[in-house]
């Protein structure tokens, strides 16, 4: 039997208290410390899910320090994902950080340089690939052949006051990275260029673009069309979108809950019975810490996910044009040497030459001592 990771959990806003209600019973991770820079709200938050051993305050490291904490998991505002993640990192820390990873697929860049600088690992919690049904998916497509395309709709309506509502594109950055990620995860795919269009319909609630279409060329030459809102009242999808998959010896539908349906011979999905979202997310993160295996969603693996992101965005601010995604990747490392003022952290992206050198799977495990397991749920 393991020792259960004394974390320390960065923001306790809505998500980070759902967090350490989480962690309270989870077997692999408990929570030791609790940071905010609102230490009223942490302590509150500490106080009402009863966790009132747990050392809290506004700094990381002095609470990192006064818990024994082993591991962070950053569950802060997304523009403040760097900085949490540095800090842990740079105090000898692996960190586990909530999605996005960062606002910019720039400053993704520097948090792989800032992982290899410090030779800890950075995951990115993608808690939506941690479904038993996507995981049946992924095995059935794995059985049919070529892919042909992937389609995915989401709609929602969906009322979360806070950073969102304010975002110039809540849709494509705070929740379609769910689904592209899950694209990833599901096919072992990988995108090449986008087309995107992105609005907001009359009746938004939100600042920015809150629906979106986009069209995805995946490097095996088949297409994943994406279909979303989150301000769309009446028939929701399920969180994880709707999906059919079509393959060269049949297709596959899955509604993004508990119904997957496959017309492929006498084919039949298995569905396994792993733990599912965050806690499946938190096993992964546990267990690659405890192995130094390198974990699916390290952040090297994850910039891919993000680049879908940036690359629907700028398609749509040039009006639905073609953006090639490794284009986009090479921008992004220019500016991220151009601009850093850390002298290890510039040293390492000039090491590199090149974003694709940069983002090579398997790094952390050549480091850490482990090996790449890409595609394994950890
Ligand atoms: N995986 C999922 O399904 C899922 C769902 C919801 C939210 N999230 C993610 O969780 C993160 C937090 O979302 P939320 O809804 O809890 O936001 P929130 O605004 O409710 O809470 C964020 C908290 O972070 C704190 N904070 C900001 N900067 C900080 C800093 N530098 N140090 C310490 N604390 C800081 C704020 O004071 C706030 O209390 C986001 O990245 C979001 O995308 C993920």
């Amino acid at each position: 039997m393991f020792e259960r990771l004394p974390v320390v959990v960065v923001g306790a806003g809505a998500m980070g208290r759902h967090w350490i209600r989480l962690l309270i019973t989870n077997p692999h991770a408990r929570p030791v410390g609790i940071v905010d820079l609102d230490l009223e709200l942490a302590s509150r938050v500490a106080r009402e899910e009863s966790v009132t051993d747990a050392v809290v305050g506004t700094s990381l490291a002095a609470v990192a320090r006064d818990s024994g904490a082993a591991a962070v998991i950053n569950v802060a505002v997304p523009a403040a994902h760097r900085s949490v993640n540095e800090q842990g990192l740079r105090l000898g820390l692996p960190v586990l950080c909530e999605k996005p990873l960062a606002p910019t697929l720039s400053d993704a860049l520097r948090q792989v340089a800032v992982a290899n600088v410090t030779g800890q690992l950075l995951m990115v919690s993608q808690s939506r690939r941690y479904f038993n049904h996507l995981a049946a998916l992924r095995d059935v497509v794995g059985t049919l052949g070529p892919l042909g395309t992937v389609t995915q709709e989401f709609f929602h309506e969906d009322h979360e006051p806070g950073f969102r509502e304010q975002m110039a594109h809540p849709l494509l950055v705070d929740m379609s990275i769910h689904h592209f990620d899950a694209m990833r995860y599901a096919t072992g795919d990988e995108p090449v260029s986008v087309r995107c269009t992105s609005w907001n319909p009359p009746w938004s609630w939100y600042q920015g673009d809150a629906s979106a279409t986009a069209e995805f060329e995946l490097r095996s030459g088949a297409r994943f069309v994406y279909s979303g809102s989150r301000c769309a009242p009446g028939l929701p999808t399920s969180w994880n979108a709707a999906w059919r998959v079509q393959c060269e010896r049949g297709a596959a539908v899955w509604d993004g809950d508990a119904q997957l349906t496959v017309d492929a011979g006498d084919l039949a999905p298995r569905v396994p019975e792993g733990v599912e979202e965050l806690a499946g997310s938190v096993a992964a993160f546990a267990g690659a810490v405890r192995s130094g295996r390198t974990p699916e969603n390290e952040v090297r693996s994850n910039v891919l996910s993000l680049a879908m992101v940036e690359a629907a965005v700028e398609s749509s601010a040039r009006g639905g044009e073609r953006v090639i995604i490794a284009d986009l990747l090479e921008t992004a490392y220019a500016q991220a040497v151009q601009t850093e003022t850390g002298d290890d952290i510039s040293a390492e992206l000039q090491s590199w030459g090149n974003a694709q050198a940069g983002i090579s799977v398997g790094h952390w495990g050549a480091t850490g001592g482990g090996t790449a397991r890409r595609g394994s749920r950890g």
